[in-house]
């Protein structure tokens, strides 16, 4: 049962699909304080039971409780415990206990989660405006409630088979010889792969829908030359463009009037990659389908993927805060004895990017009417998303294309996946990785991943073996790393056995997970799921956070600490235990009900089947598209009945 409460004019988003009526029964659930300004918050008691589920791409656990989150896309790289809000905003909870609800706010701009932090028996859910729709939604346990809510958001976004195989980027693989080179040793080392990943030195200068022809000659040639070795490029889009006469996107944006303005009616800038760029104004219909049509040229050239990013927008700088920045440095008083001075100092020349001033500066034109970017922030990436998505389905309506973002709003689910954005090598990543997926499933994102091995900081051969051996059950399974780490690639590390065998794993798997996959997206199910949601009665399986339920069939138990010889799980069911090694069995028993130790080596990747339920596993193949032939029909049926 959900219910419907408008308040004030909201902007619409659009993440709702049905057309439900506004609601005139009393709030149930939540208590409404309404403060002097006219700000409303909602507020409810936590019992000592209840878990609080949601929030999509967020920090911390699969129970939100015990921290605040504020649902702000956000530009940062550094994913630690006290953030508060990262790439996505996905403004979803579940509360669950003996009573169970849940709550969507549906609003563009900032909207906080107080889920037990001030309090512990408290959520508190503090919308930044007055405009908003609230959806309170009524049932008996979080998998019904999560259902309903999917159902009401629409079905997500269902990626290409060939998406569900390896993909290895870095930023950047500067030359199509590089390309060739990563190529090369993936088939060589026979690691079956499916796509390589063009980050934005493919471009000339960072130009949106640019090829280098210096470093990328014969760009349409080189797409079809790795097309034969069942490669697929996917070049990362950027939402900023280039400020440069001449350059086409740009003049065609400014006469079209379809950039973001400042408040005086000028096209706002802000300094990415490129240097001075504009950023489109996606919430106008028409700079939507204008700049969507503009990835035709690289579909064009045969391109079947790509990746959106720096779209919450980021803004490296303004010329207004450099302005201010400056001024406040230059009368500074450097005989003051006051050392906090100096902190500020700091910050005055780090804290250029991302600031919510120039947010605050920067309009959209929302049916003729000019809106402050704070109002609809959360939508920026979603919308950017869309007018990708609209356009493919106008150029190629009969094609998949992969399709994938940095930044995202429920709703967007509907026209493509993401990706987790800049995580670290670190352990605690891989296990945030593990935490998220279903989060992010509760909110419509099925098509979605971390960069395995970590984008930041220098990946070991160990958390890159540990984290693929998690990874290969993501849909999104890419490995990924920043300019300047150490090379991450599955062949850098010296021996490449243990890669081998645990993406040939991946490759067995595929069918069997895009077919879960698809059938999730179309009867709005979750293929990630915590364990609290299928064994509810079960207390140790209720709280526990690091194994998840796959689908209906499996249980995975992924090792997430570096030098474990495996790790200790809970079966709160008899379960088949299988052992996988260069992607075949090497060990299978049935476990009883209970805790087990059970030993995982670093090349290997532990399986749990539930009763009455199966595996299937296909032979092994080096791309999808060598899955598609007769020899890899032969099925394994790994069952436990
Ligand atoms: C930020 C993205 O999150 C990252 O994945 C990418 O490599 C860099 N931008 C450079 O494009």
């Amino acid at each position: 049962m959900l219910k419907k409460y408008l308040y004030g004019q909201p902007i619409p988003t659009e993440a709702i699909v049905e057309d439900y009526p506004v609601s005139d029964e009393p709030l149930c659930c939540l208590a409404e304080k309404i403060d002097e300004d006219g700000h409303i918050s909602f507020s409810a008691v936590l019992a000592e039971e209840d878990i609080v589920y949601g929030l999509g791409e967020a920090s911390r656990g699969i129970n939100k409780r015990g921290h605040i989150y504020e649902c702000f896309n956000s530009d940062d790289p550094y994913h630690t415990e006290e953030k508060r809000s990262l790439y996505g905003s996905h403004n979803f909870i579940v509360v669950s206990g003996k009573t169970s609800y849940g709550v969507f706010v549906d609003c563009g701009a900032k909207v906080t989660f107080d889920i037990g932090y001030s309090d512990y028996d408290r959520l508190v859910i503090t919308p930044s405006v007055k405009d908003f729709v609230l959806y309170i939604i009524e049932g008996d346990r979080a998998d019904d409630i999560v259902r309903q809510f999917r159902r009401a958001i629409g079905q997500s976004y269902i990626a290409p088979f060939w998406a569900f195989g390896f993909q290895q980027s870095r930023w950047s693989y500067f030359t199509a010889d590089d390309v060739r080179e990563v190529v090369r040793q993936y088939r060589e080392n026979h690691i079956p792969l499916d796509a390589v990943y063009l980050d934005i030195d493919y471009m000339e200068a960072y130009k949106d829908f640019t090829v280098s022809e210096e470093r990328f000659p014969h760009f349409r040639e080189f797409v079809q030359e790795m097309k034969e070795q069942g490669i697929h490029l996917v070049p990362i889009i950027d939402a900023g463009v280039k400020i440069e006469e001449g350059y086409a996107v740009y003049e065609e944006g400014k006469a079209k009037g379809y950039f973001c303005k400042r408040k005086d009616g000028t096209d706002f800038v802000a300094g990415v990659w490129p240097g001075r760029t504009h950023f489109p104004d996606f919430l106008q219909p028409e700079a939507r389908r204008w700049f969507g049509l503009w990835y035709k040229g690289l579909l064009d050239d045969g391109i079947e993927g790509f990746w959106n990013d720096m779209n919450e927008p980021a803004m490296f700088y303004t010329e207004e805060g450099i302005a201010e920045a400056v001024a406040y440095l230059k009368a500074f008083d450097f005989s003051c004895n006051d050392s906090n001075k100096f902190f500020e100092l700091g910050s005055r020349a780090s804290g250029l990017a991302n600031r919510r001033e120039d947010y605050a500066a920067m309009y959209h034109t929302v049916n003729g009417q000019p809106v402050c970017h704070e109002q609809v922030h959360n939508l920026y990436g979603y919308y950017m998303t869309r007018a990708a998505a609209e356009a493919f389905q106008e150029l190629v309506p009969d094609k998949k294309i992969l399709l994938f973002s940095r930044s995202s709003y429920i709703g967007m689910h509907r026209y493509g996946g993401l990706w987790t954005g800049d995580n670290q090598s670190w352990w605690s990543h891989l296990l945030l990785n593990i935490k998220m997926m279903p989060s992010l499933n509760m909110c419509g994102f099925l098509y979605c991943g971390a960069d395995l091995g970590g984008f930041g900081t220098n990946c070991t051969r160990d958390l890159l073996l540990r984290w693929l051996a998690f990874g290969i059950f993501t849909p999104l399974m890419r490995n990924h790393s920043a300019f300047g780490t150490r090379p991450q690639e599955c062949y850098a590390f010296g021996d490449t056995e243990a890669f081998r065998g645990i993406i040939s794993l991946r490759y067995r798997l595929i069918p069997y997970l895009y077919s879960e996959y698809v059938r999730a997206c179309e009867n709005n199910e979750m293929l990630f799921k915590p364990l609290a949601f299928d064994y509810p009665e079960d207390d140790i399986a209720r709280h526990i956070e690091d194994q998840l339920l796959l689908s209906d069939n499996l249980m995975l138990t992924p090792v997430y600490e570096q030098n474990a010889i495996g790790r200790t799980v809970y079966l709160p069911e008899p379960m088949r235990f299988v052992l996988f090694k260069n992607a075949e069995v090497i060990h299978s028993e049935i476990l009883p009900q209970g805790h087990h130790f059970i030993h995982v080596a670093l090349d290997e990747v532990p399986v749990f089947i539930r009763p009455g339920h199966s595996l299937m596993l296909c032979s092994p193949a080096e791309s999808t598209a060598a899955l598609s032939s007769a020899s890899s029909l032969a099925v394994t049926n790994l069952s436990f009945s």
